[in-house]
């Protein structure tokens, strides 16, 4: 069974294909956006991260006429009611810009005390199948935000995020290794458990 990943990181695909490989799934073929006729990606606008990551599968579905897998993701800090989440790339306007986007988060949380600092990465992953059906998973990663970045790693808000695991070795995210981080990270939960989605599926051809 083809499935195409619906995303311009080769990174995610590689990380899916570990993770079937591990979980023993074969008759999976894995296909990048590259390997489709290409098409115009759909305007994320959901609320949440499931509905852009099911507006992303759901165009791969309608354009590839493959099963298609999409994720998306962000940051959720309690204390901003959950935000920035499905704006967490342009959160300080502009599309993309990390520093900025840090260098904001860092100024709204400046009075806020170490108890209310929690803060998860999470990562929502969407199935489409050409028949209809459609599956999404979570997957979270929890932690604290420091008062300051740390760390050259990563991208996004990892220098900014002390994971629950770090509390006493007090590496943030960009400070782990990224077999470390693949290992912890919201995005290996919110695939691994769709795998069984995916296995079904291939079972059924
Ligand atoms: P995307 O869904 O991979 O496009 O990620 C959306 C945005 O969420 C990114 O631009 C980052 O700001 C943030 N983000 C998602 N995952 C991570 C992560 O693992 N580390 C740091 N920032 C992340």
């Amino acid at each position: 069974m083809k499935i195409l990943v619906a995303s311009n990181n080769a990174k995610k695909l590689r990380e899916l294909q570990r993770i079937l490989d591990q979980a023993g799934i074969s008759g999976v073929e894995l296909l990048p956006l590259s390997e489709v006729p290409s098409y115009a990606e759909p305007v994320e606008d959901g609320r949440t991260f499931a509905d852009n990551a099911l507006i992303k599968a759901r165009a791969g579905v309608a354009n590839s006429g493959l099963a298609t897998i999409a994720d998306d993701s962000g940051l959720e800090v309690a204390e901003l009611n959950g935000m920035p989440g499905v704006l967490s790339a342009r959160w300080s306007g502009g599309h993309g810009d990390d520093e900025a986007n840090n260098e904001l988060l860092l100024a709204q949380m400046g009075d806020v005390p170490e108890k209310r600092r929690g803060a998860a990465f999470v990562s929502v992953c969407a199935l489409v199948l050409p028949d209809g059906r459609e599956f999404v998973e979570e997957g979270r990663w929890e932690g604290h935000l420091l008062r300051g970045p740390r760390g050259l790693g990563g991208f996004g808000y990892d220098p900014l995020f002390l994971p629950d695991e770090e509390t006493t070795g007090g590496r943030s995210a960009a400070e782990l290794s990224p077999e470390e981080k693949d290992a912890l990270s919201h995005r290996g939960k919110a695939l691994s458990a769709l795998v069984p989605r995916i296995a079904d599926a291939a079972a059924q051809g």
